[in-house]
């Protein structure tokens, strides 16, 4: 098929270079070639790993990749239709492509199709070959990992179904799962998803009231945790944790508790052990039969205003464009070993920890531990050791480590690496140019993703595009297939062309993207399609280069980056404002090298309360209490008052230029109340110093 028009004109100028890297697919053999003839059962099903070289074939109308991405513009319904039935198994056929309106926020794909996911990631792969490895988890202590083959998560994954069958859970009911990454916590996502009950899954660092709040949102009837966890040589009460969040949620009627150290913990008369419950289940569960559009699972994110937000991914769409983007995006084939460093709290852990590899068949990495223990080199040994092929983890983390030096990378042999992924924040140049040549050797592909726990999968990355295609440091580039992003000005008004800044958006919809936020539909328009309408608007600011590719500029609402994480600075007001003591409070983000962004929290306190050290260490502690370590601020600035309009609006902009030392730079403060506030603001920072 010919594109009906080129829906990237600031892309038409990119000057292809073509090198040869050592060992990697030409993508000319397939031209000309006709695909098989496709049925429900066909081996190519069984066998597709989709490299570029596959999808020609699939669509032979294209002879390169801006064919191809032309055509999942233009014809998306021919696009994911073809790879939907080719990539997924089904118990139904689906009888439409998409139905999908960005006015009204209603988004279905795949309609009247029907399918398991669990068995998608599943018994697919264990029919095959039951002894194929589906995880390794890589525990605490180097050198400990265990390995589940997929016969044995198939076993697992259908006891814990029992479990929750025997326990009342039904098809929609919501399982909170409050784990660090290990096998039964996959087990457990993966039996929510064979009997249709919606996953929540809850960072396993969030504190008691955050995880309440939480489950009490869901209305979850179940909570699955373990005794404790075990992360950087520390102990991790988690039980304790839900033991406290419990009492908060009414609708919680079991506690799942999983054994990880085997310590005594604080028990609950909800207990159940989890190991115990099992062994008494049969290993096979007949997968409940779900529509495309059934929920799969539910996500707290922050947003710039109020509570977190529980984004809501359905069945066939996440897991198609999760498996898609993971096999396109880090070259993931069958036998392969992929290493995401990310906890399974995160949507990086859902598509690329879990689902994505586990579609995809190949076997997937568990971390538990952090990049520093034992020492500095722990990423690399653990590459060395297990033979990582891709490795995906976030600028933080390798920002730290380069700080380390080149010894603690050196000593170990990272020939398995070809694919090197980064995500969560803007990686820097220089950390961009270490990851490549320190720890690619500069033979591995390294790759800047950047997408959203809305998005479901990679949205903008260098990867797929043509072989040989150069790859700049520090931006994801490339939008992937089905991706059409636009570049909207303050106006609202689309920027056409190169060279051009302003708000990243998505003008049409693809099979990964969020549903609702649930609960609160009004919300979900309010947050994503309303504020330029007709497009998805992504919260981030981004350039679209001369050459037509995309670099992240940052968050333009109230959510800031820590270390990777996004957190709402009225979250963290919202936890200091309930501190006896404080009157009033604004949290801004300011340029930190080492976690992207640094908090920093401007606090009022009320008459006769006075600023020591004591009642900075209550605050940062209620921080912790109320959300979670990494919410505390690192700068906690007390002042007499805030900077404010007139009309009592604090103005940020000033607030963000004071903690980023920009003080010679204040812009226009004559609409303020108070413009003498801002000396008084200036001179106590720079005490802070
Ligand atoms: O601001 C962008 C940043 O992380 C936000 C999404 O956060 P979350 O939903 O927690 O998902 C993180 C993992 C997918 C984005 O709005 N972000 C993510 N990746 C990048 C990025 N910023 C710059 N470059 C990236 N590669």
């Amino acid at each position: 098929p010919t594109p009906l028009f080129d829906p990237r004109p600031a892309l038409m100028g990119i000057r292809y270079i073509h090198f040869t890297i050592q060992g990697r697919q030409s993508d000319t053999n397939q031209v000309g070639s006709k695909p098989e003839p496709f049925t429900m059962d066909s081996p190519v099903l069984r066998n597709f790993n989709c490299s570029l070289p596959e999808l020609r074939h699939l669509f032979p109308g294209c002879s390169s990749h801006e064919e191809l991405y032309n055509l999942s513009i233009n014809q998306t319904d021919l696009f994911w239709g073809t790879l939907a039935r080719l990539r997924l198994r089904w118990n139904r056929d689906f009888q439409q492509v998409s139905d999908c309106n960005m006015e009204t926020g209603s988004f279905r794909w795949f309609l009247g199709g029907q399918l398991n996911v669990s068995v998608n990631c599943v018994d697919r792969h264990k029919e095959k070959d039951p002894s194929r490895v589906a995880l390794i988890w890589e525990k605490d202590e180097p050198g400990q990992e265990e390995r589940v083959t997929y016969g044995e998560l198939y076993t697992l994954m259908n006891q814990v179904s029992n479990v929750l069958k025997s326990q009342g859970v039904q098809k929609g009911d919501r399982v909170a799962i409050y784990m660090p990454p290990c096998p039964l916590a996959v087990a457990s996502m993966l039996a929510c998803a064979r009997i249709g009950a919606v996953h929540s899954v809850v960072f396993a660092g969030f504190s008691a009231e955050a995880l309440a709040s939480r489950i009490n949102d869901a209305e979850a009837k179940i909570v699955i945790t373990a005794d404790q966890g075990v992360r950087g040589g520390k102990l991790i009460e988690l039980k304790k944790t839900v033991v406290t969040a419990v009492e908060k949620c009414p609708t919680v009627q079991t506690i799942l508790v999983a054994k990880r150290t085997g310590n005594p913990v604080v028990s609950s008369p909800l207990d159940i052990d989890l190991d115990e419950a099992m062994v008494k289940e049969s290993g096979e569960c007949e997968p409940a039969v779900l529509d495309s559009e059934d929920l799969l699972f539910m996500l707290y994110t922050s947003g710039s205003t109020g509570n977190p937000k529980g984004i809501v991914h359905s069945q066939a769409g996440y897991l198609l464009y999760a498996s898609l983007t993971h096999s396109l995006v880090f070259d993931c084939k069958e036998g392969d070993i992929f290493g995401c460093v990310a906890d399974i709290g995160w949507i990086t852990g859902h598509s690329y920890v879990v689902y994505g590899p586990l579609a995809n068949g190949v076997t997937t990495l568990l971390f538990e531990s952090t990049p520093t223990y034992p020492n500095p080199g722990r990423y690399w040994e653990t590459v060395q050791r297990l033979k990582i092929n891709q490795l995906y983890a976030a600028p933080t983390a390798i920002r730290l480590l380069l700080k380390y030096g080149d010894e603690h990378v050196e000593k170990y042999d990272l020939s398995s690496l070809r694919t090197l992924g980064s995500v969560g924040e803007p990686i820097n140049v220089e950390a961009w140019h270490w990851y490549n040549k320190v720890v690619g050797k500069e033979k591995c592909v390294v790759v800047d993703t950047w997408w959203q726990t809305e998005t479901g999968g990679i949205c903008i990355s260098p990867t797929p595009s043509a072989p040989g295609s150069e790859i700049r440091p520090g931006m994801p580039m490339r939008p992937m297939y089905g991706i059409w992003p636009a570049i909207l000005g303050e106006k609202g008004e689309e920027l056409k062309g190169n060279d051009v800044t302003g708000a990243l958006c998505l003008k049409k919809p693809w099979p990964g993207m969020a549903r609702t936020i649930y609960g609160t539909h009004s919300r979900f328009l309010e947050t994503y399609y309303r504020p330029f309408n007709g497009f998805y608007f992504t919260g981030d600011g981004a350039v679209r280069h001369s050459d037509g590719y995309y670099q992240i500029t940052g968050r333009m609402d109230d959510v800031i980056n820590v270390t990777g994480h996004r957190l709402g600075t009225a979250e963290v007001e919202n936890a200091l404002g309930q501190h006896p003591s404080v009157a009033e409070s604004a949290v801004v983000g300011y340029p930190c090298s080492d976690k992207g962004e640094g908090i920093y929290a401007y606090v009022t306190l009320k008459d006769g309360f006075v600023a020591d050290a004591k009642t900075e260490a209550e605050l940062r502690g209620i921080v912790r209490q109320k959300i979670a370590a990494y919410a505390i601020p690192d700068v906690i600035q007390i002042c007499s008052s805030l900077p404010k309009t007139r009309s009592g609006k604090i103005m940020r902009r000033i607030l963000r230029k004071v903690a980023a030392d920009e003080t010679d730079n204040l812009g226009d403060i004559s609409t303020l109340a108070d413009p003498a506030v801002v000396e008084d603001l200036v001179a106590r920072h720079r005490t802070l110093k």
